[in-house]
Protein backbone atom coordinates (compact mmCIF):
# COMPACT_ATOMS: atom_id res chain seq x y z
CA UNK A 1 0.00 0.00 0.00
CA UNK A 2 1.00 3.49 -0.07
CA UNK A 3 0.74 6.21 2.65
CA UNK A 4 -2.43 8.04 2.34
CA UNK A 5 -4.08 11.01 3.84
CA UNK A 6 -8.05 10.49 4.23
CA UNK A 7 -9.51 14.07 4.53
CA UNK A 8 -13.27 15.03 3.22
CA UNK A 9 -14.76 17.17 4.89
CA UNK A 10 -18.34 17.09 2.96
CA UNK A 11 -21.64 16.88 5.77
CA UNK A 12 -23.40 14.15 3.76
CA UNK A 13 -27.51 14.56 4.57
CA UNK A 14 -28.76 10.65 2.86
CA UNK A 15 -32.13 10.20 2.61
CA UNK A 16 -35.80 10.47 2.09
CA UNK A 17 -37.12 14.53 3.14
CA UNK A 18 -33.75 15.42 4.44
CA UNK A 19 -34.02 18.57 2.92
CA UNK A 20 -36.08 19.68 5.43
CA UNK A 21 -32.71 20.46 7.15
CA UNK A 22 -31.40 22.50 4.24
CA UNK A 23 -33.09 25.80 6.10
CA UNK A 24 -31.12 25.48 9.29
CA UNK A 25 -27.70 24.70 7.69
CA UNK A 26 -27.73 27.57 5.35
CA UNK A 27 -28.51 29.71 7.98
CA UNK A 28 -25.24 29.09 9.35
CA UNK A 29 -24.04 30.76 6.73
CA UNK A 30 -26.13 33.68 6.38
CA UNK A 31 -29.29 34.84 4.48
CA UNK A 32 -28.27 36.08 1.77
CA UNK A 33 -28.16 33.09 -0.99
CA UNK A 34 -27.38 32.17 -4.20
CA UNK A 35 -29.35 29.74 -5.63
CA UNK A 36 -27.65 28.25 -8.83
CA UNK A 37 -29.49 25.62 -10.91
CA UNK A 38 -29.64 24.14 -14.62
CA UNK A 39 -32.01 24.54 -17.22
CA UNK A 40 -35.85 23.16 -15.93
CA UNK A 41 -35.78 19.79 -14.97
CA UNK A 42 -36.22 21.18 -10.94
CA UNK A 43 -38.98 23.51 -11.99
CA UNK A 44 -40.44 20.20 -13.75
CA UNK A 45 -40.36 18.06 -10.74
CA UNK A 46 -41.31 20.62 -7.96
CA UNK A 47 -37.94 20.88 -6.64
CA UNK A 48 -37.73 24.51 -7.17
CA UNK A 49 -40.82 25.22 -5.27
CA UNK A 50 -39.88 23.21 -2.19
CA UNK A 51 -36.32 24.99 -2.08
CA UNK A 52 -38.29 28.32 -2.50
CA UNK A 53 -40.62 27.43 0.23
CA UNK A 54 -37.34 26.32 2.45
CA UNK A 55 -35.60 29.59 1.56
CA UNK A 56 -38.43 31.78 2.88
CA UNK A 57 -38.96 29.39 5.83
CA UNK A 58 -35.66 31.10 6.73
CA UNK A 59 -36.87 34.27 5.51
CA UNK A 60 -33.32 34.33 2.92
CA UNK A 61 -32.94 37.06 0.74
CA UNK A 62 -32.21 34.98 -2.91
CA UNK A 63 -30.43 35.73 -5.79
CA UNK A 64 -30.84 32.89 -8.81
CA UNK A 65 -28.74 31.85 -11.88
CA UNK A 66 -30.35 29.15 -13.65
CA UNK A 67 -29.38 27.89 -17.30
CA UNK A 68 -26.28 26.00 -16.32
CA UNK A 69 -26.37 23.48 -19.22
CA UNK A 70 -24.75 19.83 -19.43
CA UNK A 71 -21.41 20.13 -20.07
CA UNK A 72 -21.12 23.35 -18.55
CA UNK A 73 -19.26 26.22 -19.84
CA UNK A 74 -17.37 28.90 -17.92
CA UNK A 75 -19.07 32.31 -19.36
CA UNK A 76 -21.92 31.42 -17.35
CA UNK A 77 -19.41 30.64 -14.28
CA UNK A 78 -18.03 33.82 -14.82
CA UNK A 79 -21.42 35.75 -15.09
CA UNK A 80 -22.88 34.18 -11.93
CA UNK A 81 -19.72 34.46 -9.83
CA UNK A 82 -20.21 38.62 -10.95
CA UNK A 83 -24.25 37.75 -9.17
CA UNK A 84 -23.02 36.92 -5.84
CA UNK A 85 -20.51 39.37 -5.88
CA UNK A 86 -22.52 42.21 -6.30
CA UNK A 87 -24.61 40.69 -4.05
CA UNK A 88 -22.08 40.05 -1.26
CA UNK A 89 -23.69 36.32 -0.54
CA UNK A 90 -23.21 34.41 1.97
CA UNK A 91 -23.57 31.03 0.90
CA UNK A 92 -24.17 29.21 -2.85
CA UNK A 93 -26.53 26.65 -3.12
CA UNK A 94 -26.49 24.75 -5.84
CA UNK A 95 -29.47 22.40 -6.97
CA UNK A 96 -28.79 20.13 -9.88
CA UNK A 97 -26.50 17.36 -10.96
CA UNK A 98 -22.66 17.62 -11.66
CA UNK A 99 -23.37 20.09 -14.14
CA UNK A 100 -24.35 22.45 -11.27
CA UNK A 101 -22.68 21.61 -8.68
CA UNK A 102 -19.19 21.92 -10.31
CA UNK A 103 -19.96 24.86 -11.50
CA UNK A 104 -20.86 26.31 -8.28
CA UNK A 105 -18.05 24.95 -6.66
CA UNK A 106 -15.96 27.35 -9.27
CA UNK A 107 -18.76 29.98 -8.64
CA UNK A 108 -17.48 29.97 -4.98
CA UNK A 109 -13.91 30.72 -5.77
CA UNK A 110 -14.42 32.91 -8.07
CA UNK A 111 -16.88 35.38 -5.83
CA UNK A 112 -14.07 36.40 -2.96
CA UNK A 113 -11.10 36.53 -5.71
CA UNK A 114 -12.70 38.70 -8.72
CA UNK A 115 -10.45 36.20 -11.20
CA UNK A 116 -12.18 35.13 -14.22
CA UNK A 117 -12.58 31.19 -13.70
CA UNK A 118 -10.43 30.05 -16.20
CA UNK A 119 -7.64 31.03 -14.77
CA UNK A 120 -8.06 28.38 -12.07
CA UNK A 121 -8.18 25.83 -15.18
CA UNK A 122 -4.86 27.42 -16.94
CA UNK A 123 -3.41 27.29 -13.31
CA UNK A 124 -2.78 31.25 -13.39
CA UNK A 125 -4.38 31.88 -10.22
CA UNK A 126 -4.92 29.61 -6.78
CA UNK A 127 -7.91 30.45 -4.80
CA UNK A 128 -7.50 31.76 -0.97
CA UNK A 129 -10.71 31.57 0.41
CA UNK A 130 -14.13 30.42 -0.86
CA UNK A 131 -17.99 31.57 -0.60
CA UNK A 132 -19.15 28.18 1.84
CA UNK A 133 -20.94 25.85 -0.55
CA UNK A 134 -24.28 23.62 0.07
CA UNK A 135 -25.50 21.04 -2.82
CA UNK A 136 -28.50 19.39 -3.23
CA UNK A 137 -28.02 16.54 -5.73
CA UNK A 138 -30.57 15.35 -8.28
CA UNK A 139 -28.39 13.31 -10.74
CA UNK A 140 -26.73 10.10 -9.39
CA UNK A 141 -23.44 9.79 -11.54
CA UNK A 142 -20.50 11.85 -10.86
CA UNK A 143 -19.77 11.85 -7.26
CA UNK A 144 -19.17 16.00 -7.05
CA UNK A 145 -21.68 16.13 -4.38
CA UNK A 146 -18.47 14.85 -2.16
CA UNK A 147 -15.53 15.49 -3.50
CA UNK A 148 -13.36 19.24 -4.85
CA UNK A 149 -13.25 18.41 -8.36
CA UNK A 150 -15.16 20.18 -11.27
CA UNK A 151 -15.28 20.13 -14.59
CA UNK A 152 -15.91 23.09 -17.06
CA UNK A 153 -15.43 23.23 -20.68
CA UNK A 154 -14.31 26.25 -22.44
CA UNK A 155 -15.04 26.01 -26.03
CA UNK A 156 -12.87 29.20 -26.92
CA UNK A 157 -9.70 27.65 -25.57
CA UNK A 158 -10.58 24.07 -27.22
CA UNK A 159 -10.70 22.25 -23.98
CA UNK A 160 -12.88 20.43 -21.21
CA UNK A 161 -10.62 20.91 -18.17
CA UNK A 162 -10.69 19.89 -14.83
CA UNK A 163 -9.53 21.71 -11.48
CA UNK A 164 -9.89 20.65 -7.81
CA UNK A 165 -9.06 22.39 -4.78
CA UNK A 166 -10.06 21.73 -0.91
CA UNK A 167 -11.93 24.75 -1.15
CA UNK A 168 -14.13 22.82 -2.97
CA UNK A 169 -16.10 20.52 -0.83
CA UNK A 170 -19.02 21.09 -0.35
CA UNK A 171 -20.00 22.03 3.30
CA UNK A 172 -23.10 20.09 3.35
CA UNK A 173 -24.54 17.65 0.34
CA UNK A 174 -28.09 16.98 0.41
CA UNK A 175 -28.93 13.96 -1.65
CA UNK A 176 -33.01 12.54 -1.47
CA UNK A 177 -33.25 9.91 -3.83
CA UNK A 178 -37.02 11.06 -4.14
CA UNK A 179 -35.60 13.82 -6.61
CA UNK A 180 -33.65 11.71 -8.55
CA UNK A 181 -36.59 9.61 -10.05
CA UNK A 182 -37.18 11.97 -12.78
CA UNK A 183 -34.04 11.35 -14.08
CA UNK A 184 -34.79 9.98 -17.37
CA UNK A 185 -33.74 6.43 -18.28
CA UNK A 186 -30.81 7.67 -20.82
CA UNK A 187 -29.27 9.92 -17.95
CA UNK A 188 -29.57 7.13 -15.23
CA UNK A 189 -28.24 4.74 -17.30
CA UNK A 190 -24.66 7.32 -17.93
CA UNK A 191 -24.60 7.76 -14.36
CA UNK A 192 -24.59 3.85 -13.95
CA UNK A 193 -21.54 4.12 -16.32
CA UNK A 194 -20.19 6.92 -14.94
CA UNK A 195 -19.93 5.45 -11.35
CA UNK A 196 -18.50 2.73 -12.86
CA UNK A 197 -16.27 4.38 -14.50
CA UNK A 198 -14.89 6.27 -11.88
CA UNK A 199 -14.01 2.89 -9.73
CA UNK A 200 -12.03 1.48 -13.18
CA UNK A 201 -10.27 4.71 -13.07
CA UNK A 202 -8.98 4.67 -9.33
CA UNK A 203 -8.71 0.38 -9.82
CA UNK A 204 -6.32 1.13 -12.89
CA UNK A 205 -4.08 3.88 -11.09
CA UNK A 206 -0.54 3.95 -9.74
CA UNK A 207 1.11 2.58 -7.42
CA UNK A 208 1.99 -0.54 -4.52
CA UNK A 209 -1.13 -2.85 -4.49
CA UNK A 210 -4.48 -1.90 -2.21
CA UNK A 211 -6.32 -5.01 -1.88
CA UNK A 212 -8.95 -3.26 0.31
CA UNK A 213 -9.46 -0.41 -2.23
CA UNK A 214 -9.99 -2.86 -4.90
CA UNK A 215 -12.43 -4.91 -3.10
CA UNK A 216 -13.98 -1.53 -2.12
CA UNK A 217 -14.47 -1.12 -6.36
CA UNK A 218 -15.62 -4.54 -6.80
CA UNK A 219 -18.41 -3.83 -4.39
CA UNK A 220 -19.33 -0.46 -5.79
CA UNK A 221 -19.31 -2.05 -9.07
CA UNK A 222 -21.32 -5.09 -8.45
CA UNK A 223 -23.84 -3.08 -6.92
CA UNK A 224 -24.35 -0.60 -9.77
CA UNK A 225 -24.55 -3.87 -11.90
CA UNK A 226 -26.87 -5.75 -9.97
CA UNK A 227 -29.55 -2.81 -9.20
CA UNK A 228 -28.72 -0.69 -12.09
CA UNK A 229 -30.26 -3.01 -14.60
CA UNK A 230 -33.10 -3.08 -12.22
CA UNK A 231 -33.81 0.90 -12.05
CA UNK A 232 -33.75 0.97 -15.29
CA UNK A 233 -37.03 -1.12 -15.97
CA UNK A 234 -38.32 0.78 -12.74
CA UNK A 235 -37.30 3.96 -12.94
CA UNK A 236 -39.41 5.45 -9.56
CA UNK A 237 -38.32 2.96 -7.51
CA UNK A 238 -36.72 4.54 -4.45
CA UNK A 239 -35.17 1.41 -2.75
CA UNK A 240 -33.40 1.22 -5.84
CA UNK A 241 -32.51 4.91 -6.72
CA UNK A 242 -31.02 5.13 -3.22
CA UNK A 243 -28.84 2.32 -3.70
CA UNK A 244 -27.21 4.01 -6.96
CA UNK A 245 -27.25 7.32 -5.44
CA UNK A 246 -25.09 6.15 -2.77
CA UNK A 247 -22.61 3.84 -5.06
CA UNK A 248 -22.31 6.89 -6.69
CA UNK A 249 -20.80 9.41 -3.93
CA UNK A 250 -18.39 6.44 -2.75
CA UNK A 251 -17.36 5.74 -6.09
CA UNK A 252 -15.66 9.57 -6.25
CA UNK A 253 -15.02 10.65 -2.80
CA UNK A 254 -11.26 9.70 -2.01
CA UNK A 255 -12.90 6.17 -0.74
CA UNK A 256 -11.36 3.83 -3.29
CA UNK A 257 -8.33 5.67 -3.57
CA UNK A 258 -6.79 4.80 -0.08
CA UNK A 259 -3.31 3.11 -0.27
CA UNK A 260 -2.83 4.40 -4.20
CA UNK A 261 -0.58 6.76 -5.39
CA UNK A 262 -3.03 7.94 -7.94
CA UNK A 263 -5.76 7.52 -9.74
CA UNK A 264 -5.67 6.45 -14.11
CA UNK A 265 -8.16 8.72 -15.66
CA UNK A 266 -6.68 8.84 -19.07
CA UNK A 267 -10.25 7.18 -20.16
CA UNK A 268 -11.68 10.33 -18.87
CA UNK A 269 -9.29 12.70 -20.41
CA UNK A 270 -10.27 11.32 -23.54
CA UNK A 271 -14.30 10.87 -22.82
CA UNK A 272 -14.12 15.15 -22.01
CA UNK A 273 -13.12 15.87 -25.86
CA UNK A 274 -16.08 13.76 -27.44
CA UNK A 275 -18.06 16.04 -24.92
CA UNK A 276 -16.35 18.93 -25.87
CA UNK A 277 -16.38 18.25 -29.81
CA UNK A 278 -20.33 16.51 -29.52
CA UNK A 279 -21.58 17.50 -26.62
CA UNK A 280 -21.78 13.85 -25.56
CA UNK A 281 -23.03 13.41 -21.97
CA UNK A 282 -20.22 12.99 -20.26
CA UNK A 283 -21.55 8.78 -18.87
CA UNK A 284 -21.94 8.07 -22.64
CA UNK A 285 -18.65 9.41 -23.52
CA UNK A 286 -16.74 7.17 -20.99
CA UNK A 287 -19.04 4.61 -22.21
CA UNK A 288 -17.60 4.36 -25.97
CA UNK A 289 -13.69 5.11 -24.76
CA UNK A 290 -13.30 2.46 -21.81
CA UNK A 291 -14.11 -0.44 -24.04
CA UNK A 292 -11.65 1.20 -26.54
CA UNK A 293 -9.25 1.52 -23.93
CA UNK A 294 -9.13 -1.80 -22.24
CA UNK A 295 -8.70 -3.62 -25.78
CA UNK A 296 -5.67 -1.22 -26.26
CA UNK A 297 -4.46 -1.93 -22.73
CA UNK A 298 -4.84 -5.26 -22.90
CA UNK A 299 -1.30 -6.57 -23.23
CA UNK A 300 0.10 -4.04 -21.21
CA UNK A 301 -2.25 -4.10 -18.36
CA UNK A 302 -3.31 -8.06 -18.56
CA UNK A 303 -3.27 -9.56 -15.46
CA UNK A 304 -5.17 -6.00 -14.00
CA UNK A 305 -7.44 -6.43 -16.23
CA UNK A 306 -7.96 -10.08 -15.79
CA UNK A 307 -8.43 -9.98 -12.04
CA UNK A 308 -11.11 -7.00 -12.56
CA UNK A 309 -12.99 -9.25 -14.61
CA UNK A 310 -12.52 -12.25 -12.35
CA UNK A 311 -13.95 -10.43 -9.54
CA UNK A 312 -17.05 -9.11 -11.42
CA UNK A 313 -17.96 -11.98 -14.08
CA UNK A 314 -16.17 -14.91 -12.72
CA UNK A 315 -14.10 -14.53 -16.53
CA UNK A 316 -10.63 -16.10 -16.69
CA UNK A 317 -8.68 -13.43 -19.54
CA UNK A 318 -8.70 -10.23 -20.30
CA UNK A 319 -10.57 -10.33 -23.62
CA UNK A 320 -13.88 -12.45 -21.50
CA UNK A 321 -13.30 -8.99 -19.61
CA UNK A 322 -13.39 -6.22 -21.82
CA UNK A 323 -16.17 -8.38 -23.82
CA UNK A 324 -17.99 -8.69 -20.47
CA UNK A 325 -17.93 -4.65 -20.21
CA UNK A 326 -18.59 -3.51 -23.16
CA UNK A 327 -21.92 -5.67 -22.81
CA UNK A 328 -23.03 -4.71 -20.14
CA UNK A 329 -23.05 -0.53 -20.79
CA UNK A 330 -25.11 -1.90 -24.15
CA UNK A 331 -27.50 -3.64 -22.05
CA UNK A 332 -27.99 -0.21 -19.92
CA UNK A 333 -28.35 1.57 -23.01
CA UNK A 334 -24.97 3.27 -23.70
CA UNK A 335 -23.07 3.67 -26.61
CA UNK A 336 -20.01 1.79 -27.03
CA UNK A 337 -18.95 3.31 -30.66
CA UNK A 338 -19.37 6.78 -32.09
CA UNK A 339 -21.44 6.07 -34.65
CA UNK A 340 -23.98 4.55 -31.82
CA UNK A 341 -24.23 8.74 -30.87
CA UNK A 342 -27.28 9.43 -33.64
CA UNK A 343 -26.38 13.07 -35.40
CA UNK A 344 -22.93 13.71 -35.20
CA UNK A 345 -20.08 13.03 -37.88
CA UNK A 346 -17.28 11.87 -35.99
CA UNK A 347 -14.13 13.30 -37.33
CA UNK A 348 -10.63 11.23 -36.35
CA UNK A 349 -8.31 14.04 -37.20
CA UNK A 350 -10.13 16.34 -34.86
CA UNK A 351 -10.36 14.04 -32.06
CA UNK A 352 -6.45 12.75 -33.24
CA UNK A 353 -5.56 16.90 -32.99
CA UNK A 354 -7.29 17.38 -29.71
CA UNK A 355 -5.79 14.97 -27.95
CA UNK A 356 -2.55 15.79 -28.75
CA UNK A 357 -3.34 19.06 -27.94
CA UNK A 358 -4.60 18.12 -24.34
CA UNK A 359 -1.70 15.33 -24.11
CA UNK A 360 -4.70 13.24 -23.24
CA UNK A 361 -4.17 9.96 -21.29
CA UNK A 362 -0.29 10.94 -20.57
CA UNK A 363 -1.44 10.70 -16.57
CA UNK A 364 -0.21 7.30 -15.79
CA UNK A 365 -0.28 4.95 -18.21
CA UNK A 366 0.86 6.81 -21.17
CA UNK A 367 -0.51 7.07 -24.57
CA UNK A 368 1.73 7.29 -27.71
CA UNK A 369 0.42 9.31 -30.94
CA UNK A 370 0.22 5.63 -32.44
CA UNK A 371 -2.37 4.74 -29.40
CA UNK A 372 -4.43 7.67 -29.99
CA UNK A 373 -4.71 6.53 -33.89
CA UNK A 374 -5.59 3.13 -32.61
CA UNK A 375 -7.74 3.95 -30.12
CA UNK A 376 -9.78 6.54 -32.16
CA UNK A 377 -9.97 3.38 -34.61
CA UNK A 378 -11.54 1.29 -31.90
CA UNK A 379 -14.10 3.68 -30.83
CA UNK A 380 -15.38 4.11 -34.52
O1 LIG B 1 -30.29 21.32 -16.82
P1 LIG B 1 -30.95 20.56 -15.74
O2 LIG B 1 -32.29 21.05 -15.43
O3 LIG B 1 -30.08 20.46 -14.50
O4 LIG B 1 -31.18 19.06 -16.32
C1 LIG B 1 -30.21 18.04 -16.25
C2 LIG B 1 -29.47 17.80 -17.54
O5 LIG B 1 -30.29 18.01 -18.65
C3 LIG B 1 -30.92 16.71 -16.08
N1 LIG B 1 -31.30 16.42 -14.69
C4 LIG B 1 -30.56 16.57 -13.57
N2 LIG B 1 -31.28 16.15 -12.49
C5 LIG B 1 -32.49 15.76 -12.96
C6 LIG B 1 -32.51 15.92 -14.35
N3 LIG B 1 -33.59 15.63 -15.11
C7 LIG B 1 -34.68 15.16 -14.48
N4 LIG B 1 -34.72 14.97 -13.14
C8 LIG B 1 -33.66 15.25 -12.35
N5 LIG B 1 -33.71 15.02 -11.05
O6 LIG B 1 -29.97 15.75 -16.51
C9 LIG B 1 -29.13 16.32 -17.51
C10 LIG B 1 -27.69 16.04 -17.16
O7 LIG B 1 -27.32 16.74 -16.00
P2 LIG B 1 -25.77 16.95 -15.64
O8 LIG B 1 -25.69 17.73 -14.40
O9 LIG B 1 -25.06 17.49 -16.85
O10 LIG B 1 -25.28 15.43 -15.46
P3 LIG B 1 -24.16 14.82 -14.54
O11 LIG B 1 -24.58 14.80 -13.13
O12 LIG B 1 -23.81 13.54 -15.17
O13 LIG B 1 -22.93 15.83 -14.64
C11 LIG B 1 -22.07 15.80 -15.74
C12 LIG B 1 -20.94 16.81 -15.56
O14 LIG B 1 -20.11 16.48 -14.44
C13 LIG B 1 -18.75 16.34 -14.83
C14 LIG B 1 -18.88 15.88 -16.27
O15 LIG B 1 -17.69 16.05 -16.99
C15 LIG B 1 -20.01 16.74 -16.78
O16 LIG B 1 -19.56 18.03 -17.14
N6 LIG B 1 -18.02 15.46 -13.92
C16 LIG B 1 -17.73 15.91 -12.70
C17 LIG B 1 -16.97 15.19 -11.81
C18 LIG B 1 -16.64 15.70 -10.47
N7 LIG B 1 -16.95 16.96 -10.16
O17 LIG B 1 -16.09 14.98 -9.65
C19 LIG B 1 -16.40 13.88 -12.15
C20 LIG B 1 -16.99 13.28 -13.37
O18 LIG B 1 -16.07 12.35 -13.90
C21 LIG B 1 -17.39 14.25 -14.43
O19 LIG B 1 -16.27 14.64 -15.20
ZN1 LIG C 1 -16.85 10.67 -14.69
Amino acid sequence: MENFVAYNPTSLHFGKDVLNGLPQILNRFGKKVLLVYGTGSIQRNGLYNHIINLLKSMDAEVFEYSGIRSNPVVEDVDAAAAVGRENKVDVVLAVGGGSVIDSAKIISIAIPSETPAWNYFARRAMPRTAVPLVAVLTLAATGTEMNPFAVLSNHAAETKGSFSSPLMYPKHSFLDPQYTASVPKNYTAYGIADLIAHSLEAFFGKGEEATLSDRLVYSIILEAMEYGPELLNDLENYKLRAKIMYAATMALNGLTMHGRASGEWGVHSIGHILSLLYDVPHGASLTIVYPAWMKLMKNRLNDRIKLLGNNLFGSSTAEETIEQMELFFKYIGCPVRLSNLGGIKPDADEIYRLMVQSKAATYVHKLNEDDYREIIKLMM
